[in-house]
């Protein structure tokens, strides 16, 4: 029988509450409903809409149950329409009638935006502290890597030389945005929608303050309607985590780039490396490919809710339910992968001897071969295209810029000196680039230092 029998009998077909009941992804809400009813029988209680003893004892029922439910003593009913339904229905057998007087001045549809607003708090607060951590692993492995020279790319082309550790930090800003973008997005998330009613507000004097006081909200929602059926925090959330899981799969697939032979700039730790069934040589980097293939569900995550969204007259419909299975596996996912990622960078051995190898190689250095002419009083451009030639000839002989003897420099311009190697030495390119931001160890350092103290506030 249903807690809304009346006005039809309640007695449902089974394929009815097949489709329409939520409890198999929604009990996950239990203690955000228990709190927010117990923050909303306290007010009820306060304002004397509820006798101030019925609201006392639907206060101490509530937490019994919620207390209960922690123990493992009372189990969901997998029955019921959905944990709305349950609680209430809980309440009412264990404190009788004064369980009836809960749902006074209040209506699913803004218990369950405040139910899902309390969760997905909750939820931001464990991704920034799981990001944070990440962060916290890039900052440290880069602190040991500052001198480690290696190739940066562009196009996948072996570009110009920059460090590990600039490499690593360059993954810790786009986690530091991430954190940012989870803080902001909390800000619209703690917006109380109770008092919004089905749609239409409410007769009773509540006091929406007092209850969002009592959850730690930053304020009310100003429009009843726009109470009920606002998801855009939802949305906001789910775009957060999308671009979150943008950079956890681009990081992702340069790892499983450099565990390859081709590479192998990075040996990941046996516990975090499968084997192949047949191949006995095969370590395989499934972490980050499952990292990398995991982002699809997130996006796949946002496009549910959008098109969910899209075209709904106000106020709340029943579409709103498919909300929360997306946004479970959002958080889910992203919880997960962060989660992984963090021992696995620590426990990751990388192989500075091969970097190094694969930075002398690509002639990396052209562009500080370049700008060593132009110290000279060469125009840039004439630098670029003499250095251009040299490459060329250097290709054509099967030498690099270092080991290409001075005499046969001069045969390109007369401004080439011995000084040339130390300027094209690859940890003096590296270490010339020492404006903030730039890949020179105390530039890098000076980043790490940042990023721990942002990771403090
Ligand atoms: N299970 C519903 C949801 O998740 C709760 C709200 C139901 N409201 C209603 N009018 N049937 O959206």
């Amino acid at each position: 029988m249903k807690l809304w029998a009346g006005r039809t009998g309640g007695d449902v077909d089974e394929r009815l509450s097949a489709i329409n009941n939520s409890i198999g992804f929604d009990s996950r809400m239990a203690k955000q409903d228990i709190t927010g009813s117990i923050a909303h029988a306290r007010m009820l209680g306060r304002q004397g809409i509820v006798e101030p003893e019925d609201a006392a004892k639907i206060v101490e029922g509530l937490q019994g149950i919620l207390a209960d439910i922690d123990s493992g003593a009372l189990q969901i009913d997998m029955t019921c329409e959905d944990i709305h339904t349950f609680v209430e229905a809980t309440l009412t057998e264990r404190i009788g009638d004064a369980g009836k007087r809960l749902h006074t001045a209040r209506s699913r549809n803004d218990q369950v935006a405040l139910d899902i607003r309390m969760y997905l708090a909750d939820a931001i607060d464990r991704l920034v502290d799981l990001a944070k951590d990440l962060t916290g692993a890039f900052c440290d492995v880069a602190a040991q890597h500052l001198e480690t020279v290696m190739p940066g790319y562009t196009h996948l082309q072996r570009a110009q030389p920059i460090t590990l550790a600039h490499w690593l930090m360059a993954y810790a800003q786009m986690l530091l945005r991430d954190i940012e973008r989870l803080a902001d997005c909390k800000k619209r998330t703690l917006v109380l929608p109770l008092g919004s009613g089905a749609l239409a507000g409410t007769t009773y004097p509540l006091d929406r303050e007092y209850v969002a006081r009592q959850l730690g909200f930053n304020g009310i929602s100003l429009n009843s309607l726009d109470g009920v059926s606002d998801r855009d925090f939802a949305l906001e959330l789910l775009a957060d985590l999308s671009i979150l899981m943008t950079h956890l799969s681009r990081y992702s697939e340069e790892i499983c780039l450099w565990c390859s032979w081709e590479f192998k700039f990075v040996t990941l730790a046996d516990q975090f490396s499968t084997g192949s069934s047949i191949m006995p040589q095969k370590k395989n980097p499934d972490i980050t490919e499952l990292v990398r293939g995991k982002t699809g569900r997130v996006y796949g995550d946002l496009m549910t809710l959008l098109t969910a969204m899209k075209a709904l007259p106000l106020a709340y419909n029943k579409d709103m339910q498919e909300d929360k299975e997306a946004l479970f596996d959002a958080i889910d996912t992203a919880e997960l992968s962060l989660e992984v990622l963090a021992p696995m960078l620590r426990t990751a051995t990388f192989h500075p001897a091969n970097m190094k190898k694969a930075a002398q190689k690509g002639f990396i250095n052209a562009t500080d071969c370049a700008d060593y002419m132009v110290k000279k009083g060469i125009p840039f451009r004439d630098a670029y295209k003499v250095t251009g030639q040299l490459v060329k000839y250097c290709i054509d002989r099967g030498l690099t810029l270092d080991e290409l003897p001075i005499a046969e420099y001069r045969r390109f311009s007369l401004v080439f000196d011995e000084d040339v190697y130390q300027a094209i030495d690859l940890l003096t390119c590296v270490s010339q680039r020492r404006l903030p931001g730039g890949p020179a160890p105390d530039a890098v350092k000076a980043t790490i230092q940042a990023t721990r103290e942002a990771l403090q506030a």
